[in-house]
């Protein structure tokens, strides 16, 4: 099969041509009815944003260009089949989790995921064994869990229905999956990963292997993470004999829009031809000028922070010095129209492009900038997080069976020690929840939000307070 093709593309481009005259939705009929100071960003993107008319095929049950793009991008990621999906990974990780999981089953679920993993628990209302990951002192953050935790979470529940695993984190650190996998299917329980930051792994050496290569059976990547697609376009890979891709089909059509963005879906067509046609010199262009950008983070010259070492060749991680806040630099890099993927206390991430880097004079200048403009404060005192997660196996503290009956109710984060959770406390980004619904609140939990609130983090909660369960 050719990965010059572009399926979706060619049929849309192809529609347009006709110069259709829309008596069915979208209500802007083809970009025609449309405010007109929108117009200029909008006009081109509409004419492609059309509906399940005659030839243009049905992500739901596709047969034409659907179906030929997504066996193009099945080819390129060597999976069994991949699905396109345009409600993000989000969506792919909730379906994986329906269709593997039924209600009661235990499955082993690496703590440190995203929400939606953790929503997919919940809907499922499987019993979540949690294992704690590790804090790595040479990179400062909770990064995977260790084999050995691992290990024994699958020797204490060898009947398991699943193990969900992160790979790579935010950061772009990878850790030995294919061990777990391999553990895993001797007991031939399915390994569904959430790979949503490791869409270019698909492109082999230099980057780090993607899990579906390393075995396992269910892989989510965020296309729009890290290749160039648009927001919310994400692929779902399945290569195995344990889960199938008709429940994941049945789990994916309820879930999914019944009006899927043709844009999205052409955007999903394209990001598998941009990656399938790199050039090993593509690569090596656009990694020499990422190594140069680093270079250039890491000249002496800089004096207020370090660089953190990742796997991911395209991520950067920047930690800054003792009396340095990254939130003051971030500001900095932002008001001068640099912006990072994510900052945390001490640490700043940059995400890289696919690509040559062309803006050298104005990263350099506005580095010199920052470097010269941050200012020395005495550091405030800072929680001892590595004492976040001590137990390396949890449970939740009640079911989500019983979650369901009980009353709950608000009250203000300080008196919640003790009590359990009847919601989740989430940071955004990375959307990793600290607090998990269904867990007990501790004191370490307190600190540590308050210290997130002050530094101005924003928690994903609609209310003041906690609300937690009436016992
Ligand atoms: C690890 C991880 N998984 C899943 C998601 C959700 O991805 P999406 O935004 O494509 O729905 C995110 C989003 O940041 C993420 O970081």
């Amino acid at each position: 099969m050719k990965q010059k093709n572009i399926p979706i593309l060619k049929m849309l481009d192809k529609f347009t041509k006709k110069n259709p005259l829309s008596f069915h939705v979208p209500g802007h009929k083809n970009g025609t009815i449309f405010p007109e100071q929108a117009q200029t960003y909008y006009e081109h993107i509409l004419k492609l944003d059309v509906t399940e008319l005659p030839g243009l095929d049905d992500l739901h049950a596709p047969q034409g260009s659907i179906a030929e793009a997504e066996k193009l991008a099945t080819k390129f990621f060597q999976s069994d089949h991949t699905f396109f999906l345009i409600n993000g990974s989000t969506v792919g990780n909730l379906a994986m989790i329906l269709a593997t999981c039924k209600q009661g089953d235990k499955v082993i679920v690496q703590r440190n995921c995203h929400k939606s993993i953790m929503n997919g628990l919940e809907l499922a209302g499987v019993r979540p064994i949690f294992i704690a990951p590790d804090y790595d002192a040479k990179v400062q953050r909770f990064t995977s869990p260790a084999l050995k935790t691992f290990a024994d979470a699958l020797s204490e529940h060898p009947d398991a229905a699943a193990v969900i695993l992160t790979y790579p984190d935010y950061f772009g650190r990878t850790y030995n999956i294919k061990a777990m996998i391999e553990l895993a299917h001797k007991n031939n329980i399915p390994v569904l990963v959430d790979e949503a930051h490791g869409v270019h792994f698909s492109l082999g050496n230099p980057f780090p292997s993607s899990s579906l290569t390393l075995g396992a059976d269910v892989v989510v990547h965020s296309a729009h993470k890290t290749a160039p697609a648009m927001t919310m376009a994400s692929y779902l890979h399945i290569k195995s004999t344990r889960v199938t891709k008709e429940c994941l089909a049945y789990r994916l059509q309820m879930l999914q829009s019944s009006s899927p963005s043709y844009p999205l879906m052409a955007s999903l067509d394209i990001a598998r031809y941009f990656l399938a046609n790199q050039t090993e010199e593509s690569i090596q262009q656009a990694l020499t000028d990422v190594q140069e950008i680093k270079a250039l983070f890491a000249a002496e010259t800089y004096d207020k922070w370090e660089l953190v070492p990742s796997n991911d060749p395209i991520k950067l991680t920047i930690q800054l010095k003792d009396g340095y806040t990254a939130k003051e630099a971030a500001t900095l890099f932002e008001a001068q129209g640099i912006y990072p993927e994510l900052v945390t206390e001490r640490q700043i991430l940059f995400i890289f492009g696919l690509a040559s880097f062309t803006e050298w004079n104005r990263l350099k200048k506005v580095l010199d900038s920052v470097n010269e403009k941050l200012k020395n404060e005495p550091n405030h005192a800072t929680i001892e997080v590595v004492n976040l997660f001590t137990s390396k196996r949890q449970e939740l503290a009640l079911s989500y069976r019983k979650m369901e009956g009980l009353e709950q109710k608000l009250i203000p984060l300080e008196a919640s020690n003790g009590e359990i959770a009847a919601e989740a406390v989430i940071p955004y980004p990375p959307g990793i929840p600290f607090i998990l619904k269904g867990e007990m609140v501790t004191h370490e939990h307190i600190r540590a939000i308050r210290q997130l609130t002050v530094r101005g983090v924003r928690i994903q909660q609609r209310n003041e307070g906690i609300r937690i369960f009436k016992q």
